[in-house]
């Protein structure tokens, strides 16, 4: 990723802090929209704790996109328990699909097709680890 497309998450990324859980409301209510198959997992769990740990993933992989090979070790253990959680790897891209519409909606007019083009990118790295740790290659 250059330092445009960084710069772009990170400056889009501040924007969404002081709006992160309902941004992660949008997110978890698309997510379910979508894919039916990935409401099923959360059934009865208390979403609020959920919207805080993922905002908070999504934060700490944002402050860390200088330095990406440090976080490749958390995302491969995220990625591990998640096979555990019952996810399967066609679930990544519904994930990654309501996570771009949500930011949409949270950041309005400040979602430029470049600022989309960035946040695109981060998700498919991250995916792209994650899915590789449990898959032993990408799918896609
Ligand atoms: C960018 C990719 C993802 C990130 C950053 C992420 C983040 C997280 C985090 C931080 C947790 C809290 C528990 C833990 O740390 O192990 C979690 C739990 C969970 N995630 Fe994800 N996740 C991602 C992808 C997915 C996908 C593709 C699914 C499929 C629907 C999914 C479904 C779940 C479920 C079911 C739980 C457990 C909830 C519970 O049992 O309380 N996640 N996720």
């Amino acid at each position: 990723m250059n330092r445009d497309a960084e710069r772009l998450i990170r400056d889009s990324w501040l924007r969404v802090v002081p709006i992160r859980l309902t941004a992660a409301q949008l997110f978890y209510d698309r997510l379910f929209e979508i894919d039916p198959s990935a409401k099923a997992l959360f059934d009865g769990k208390p979403m609020h704790v959920q919207y805080e740990k993922f905002a908070q993933t999504i934060n700490t992989l944002v402050q860390m996109l200088d330095f990406p090979a440090n976080i490749i070790d958390d995302l491969q253990a995220l990625a591990r328990r998640h096979v555990g959680y019952g996810v399967n790897l066609e679930q990544y891209a519904s994930v990654g699909a309501a996570l771009l519409w949500a930011l949409e909606r949270g950041l309005g007019s400040e979602w430029t097709p470049e600022v989309k083009r960035a946040w695109g990118e981060l998700y498919l790295f991250i995916e792209g680890v994650m899915k590789r740790e449990v898959s032993g290659s990408p799918t896609r």
